[in-house]
């Protein structure tokens, strides 16, 4: 199957999508080498560009959920978010099931832009990077508040530290099912991270 090169998610998608997927990238290289102040310590400049980028991924995660509220194309928003619908569920299980059945046989599941399944991880994918991104901004609004040391705030750093684990797996999953479906045929990478308009279905040149 030769793969498809639509690109219908919107300019704005595409650039908050962007934007947010190496913010996030800066912040998980930078956890790395970052040494955090601590205990009189001070800490080093790769902590200072994980906070910049952080409220810059805080920023676009914002950006790309309004997007996301208010754009009239693209993927519903209902199936980003089927957790308040008794019939969205019931498509997401039964599509989880149809993928459980299929990845159970070592086989692909095939394409579809409309999966609920993918959808709604995609959507949880959103919300984590969301909470990981306020968590952050919260220490430090904290800090430049003076507030650094309440029970709340620290709670928020340690509930940072542990999402950051699942922060790692989303991206790994989502980025390699991208990279799957990228050259297995089922859908190009530019779908999202092309630069051009979007346009209506375009016919794989020959
Ligand atoms: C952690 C950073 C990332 C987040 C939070 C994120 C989030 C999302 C979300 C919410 C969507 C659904 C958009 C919609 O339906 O309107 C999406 C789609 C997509 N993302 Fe990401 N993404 C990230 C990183 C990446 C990376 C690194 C790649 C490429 C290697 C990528 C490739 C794609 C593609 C190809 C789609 C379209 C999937 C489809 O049509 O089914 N994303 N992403
Ligand atoms: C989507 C945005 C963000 C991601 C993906 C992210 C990722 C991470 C990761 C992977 C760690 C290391 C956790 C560990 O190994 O225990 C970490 C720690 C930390 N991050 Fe972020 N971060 C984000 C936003 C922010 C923001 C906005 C700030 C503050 C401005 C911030 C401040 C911190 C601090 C202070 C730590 C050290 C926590 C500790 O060890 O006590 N982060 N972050």
């Amino acid at each position: 199957m030769k793969p498809s090169t639509k690109t219908d998610y919107s300019a704005g998608t595409r650039l908050f999508h962007a934007c947010l997927a190496l913010a996030v990238l800066s912040q998980l290289v930078s956890s790395q080498f970052m040494q955090v102040p601590r205990e009189g310590r001070p800490g080093n400049w790769v902590f200072e560009v994980h906070e910049y980028s952080g409220l810059f991924a805080m920023t676009m995660a914002l950006g790309l959920w309004i997007v996301v509220i208010t754009r009239i194309g693209g993927t519903d928003m209902g199936l980003l978010l089927p957790w308040f619908s008794a019939a969205r569920r019931a498509a997401f299980w039964a599509d989880t099931k149809r993928h459980w059945k299929i990845a159970r046989t070592f086989r692909l599941p095939t394409y579809r832009q409309d999966s609920p399944f993918a959808a709604a991880i995609h959507g949880l994918g959103l919300l984590l990077i969301t909470a990981m991104a306020a968590t952050g901004t919260l220490y430090w609004l904290a800090g430049v508040a003076g507030y650094q040391d309440r029970l709340a705030v620290s709670l928020a750093i340690d509930l940072h530290g542990f999402m950051a684990n699942l922060v790692w797996a989303y991206l790994i999953g989502h980025a390699g099912m991208a990279l799957i479906h990228h050259f297995t045929g089922g859908q190009t990478l530019r779908v999202m991270w092309s630069t051009s308009p979007p346009t209506s279905v375009k016919e794989p040149s020959k």
